[in-house]
């Protein structure tokens, strides 16, 4: 498949819990060696893969909206996105303001503005939120954090300009799912034990019954004749969920998601309906 960059190469634009940066060689191999027409990821999160692979076609998908906005203003408002950005600063008392403010009030690109911002800019470069969806990440003390990345952002919003962006659930790939179509899946990770849950990316947490619908998911993207491939934990559950499929072991160097709070190799599962 030919890709867009047409030059430098984007990175991701965010730091995202689970983001997929640190499996990318071991994902190498793994990819579909045949072409595809269209790259469907419906987690989209940070975009490691998508950012990777630059595919011509694309549709991306997330259910955290602060995300989708964000995209969606790199993409068609960058000039006036890169103009609000010079007006942060690197402040605790600057942060606790713009944690604080409503985003259902503001503008779009003052929104996508004050994500990039508090990303950049919060402890861990984490989004979190509390049920309420207020987002709850204290500030980051980071020395001189890139907030306004005019190198990068420039690139993000060209290979963007090939790309559906969609809100919402991950259901909905199966409505632009067709023949030759390559699909990444990368879900909240079912959790190892049942204290290790880390499921704040948005208020909503990913339960056994999301990872049971996404298995079906799975399956009817597999009738239809895509390839899928599939990231999770290495859990005797998630391996249950896909009997029968290509299931590989990678390992991941995790601080979220790992056996009692010890940091070190973890195997995670990559599941594919091709070889
Ligand atoms: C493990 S992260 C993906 C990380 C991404 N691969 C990366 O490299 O940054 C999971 C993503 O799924 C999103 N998500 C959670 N529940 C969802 C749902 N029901 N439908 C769509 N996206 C969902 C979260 O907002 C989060 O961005």
């Amino acid at each position: 498949m030919v890709n867009s960059s047409g030059g430098d190469q984007p990175k991701s634009p965010v730091k995202w819990a689970g983001g997929k940066g640190q499996l990318l060689s071991q994902f190498e191999p793994l990819f579909p060696k045949q072409r595809f027409n269209l790259y469907i990821e419906p987690f989209v999160g940070g975009g490691a893969v998508f950012f990777h692979l630059l595919p011509a076609a694309a549709i991306i998908i997330d259910n955290n909206w602060e995300l989708i906005n964000f995209y969606i203003t790199v993409k068609d408002q960058l000039p006036a996105l890169l103009a609000d950005l010079e007006k942060h600063v690197n402040e605790k008392e600057y942060y606790y303001h713009m944690r604080a403010l409503d985003p259902d009030k503001m503008d779009p690109v003052c929104r996508a503005s004050r994500f990039l911002y508090l990303n950049k800019t919060g402890y861990n470069g984490l989004w979190r939120v509390n049920k309420k969806g207020k987002h709850n990440v204290p500030f980051g003390r980071y020395k001189n954090p890139k907030i306004l990345d005019r190198e990068n952002l420039p690139l993000v919003s060209r290979v963007l300009q090939h790309c559906q962006i969609i809100p919402g659930d991950f259901s909905q790939a199966l409505g632009f799912a067709r023949e030759g179509a390559f699909v990444y899946l990368d879900p909240p990770y079912h959790p190892l034990s049942p204290t290790a849950n880390f499921t704040s990316y948005t208020a909503d947490s990913f339960g056994v019954e999301d990872q049971q619908r996404l298995a079906q998911v799975f399956k009817k993207l597999d009738q239809k004749g895509c390839r899928v491939m599939l990231s999770n934990s290495d859990t005797p559950f998630t391996r249950r969920l896909y009997t029968g499929y290509d299931l590989q072991v990678v390992y991941a160097r995790r601080a979220i998601n790992c056996r009692g709070g010890k940091r070190g190799p973890v195997p995670e599962l990559v599941i594919r309906n091709y070889l």
